[in-house]
């Protein structure tokens, strides 16, 4: 199972529900990546999502409330129930804060999207990336949006 976010050099990931930053190559990165893997997410990213469900992908939400019902999604009570009912399909995990942190420990590979921004006024964090655990195997340059916000692509590998 594969984890994607992008987040800031201090490790944020969101504020009041949303991204900071919408970075249209990020998107389009995100897009490519994930499309045809089944993808997993917490349900208050799912309620991030302006149009509801991403197309192309199975969208499998976790919620507590057992209740909870939206047109185009499947609903688990669990990380580990939604990483069972995809099967051998490869999911990606797509956040936010609370499902990266119970998944990263089982996870073999981060797709992280780094922006050259501190934003220590966030209210959501991507857990710590432990360099005994995780090893940067690809980074591409650094990339500049038109406004000149910095950022690159890195992957990690579980070691
Ligand atoms: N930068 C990025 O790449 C990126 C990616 C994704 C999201 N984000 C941002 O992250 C923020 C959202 O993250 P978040 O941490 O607040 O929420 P989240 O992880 O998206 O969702 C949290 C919800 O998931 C459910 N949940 C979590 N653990 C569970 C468990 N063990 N069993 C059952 N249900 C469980 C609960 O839903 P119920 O309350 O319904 O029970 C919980 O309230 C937003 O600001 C979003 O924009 C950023």
């Amino acid at each position: 199972m594969k984890i994607i976010a992008a987040i800031t050099k201090d490790r944020a990931l969101g504020r009041g529900g949303d991204m900071l930053y919408h970075i249209s190559e990020d998107l389009k990165r995100f897009k490519a990546l994930t499309m045809g893997h089944p993808i997993v997410m917490g349900r208050k990213t799912f309620e991030s999502f302006p149009k509801g469900p991403l197309p192309g992908r199975r969208n499998l939400v976790i919620t507590r409330n057992a209740g909870y019902q939206r047109e185009g999604i499947e609903v688990y009570p669990s990380l580990e129930a939604a990483l069972a009912a995809c099967g051998e399909a490869e999911p990606y995990i797509i956040g936010g804060g609370e499902i990266y942190a119970q998944a990263l420990p089982l996870a073999s590979e981060l797709d992280i999207t780094e922006i050259d921004a501190l934003a220590p006024d966030a209210d959501t964090f991507f857990p710590e990336i432990s360099p005994s655990s995780w090893l940067p195997t690809s980074a591409s340059p650094w990339l500049s949006t038109p406004s000149g916000l910095r950022y690159r692509f890195l992957t990690y590998t579980k070691i």
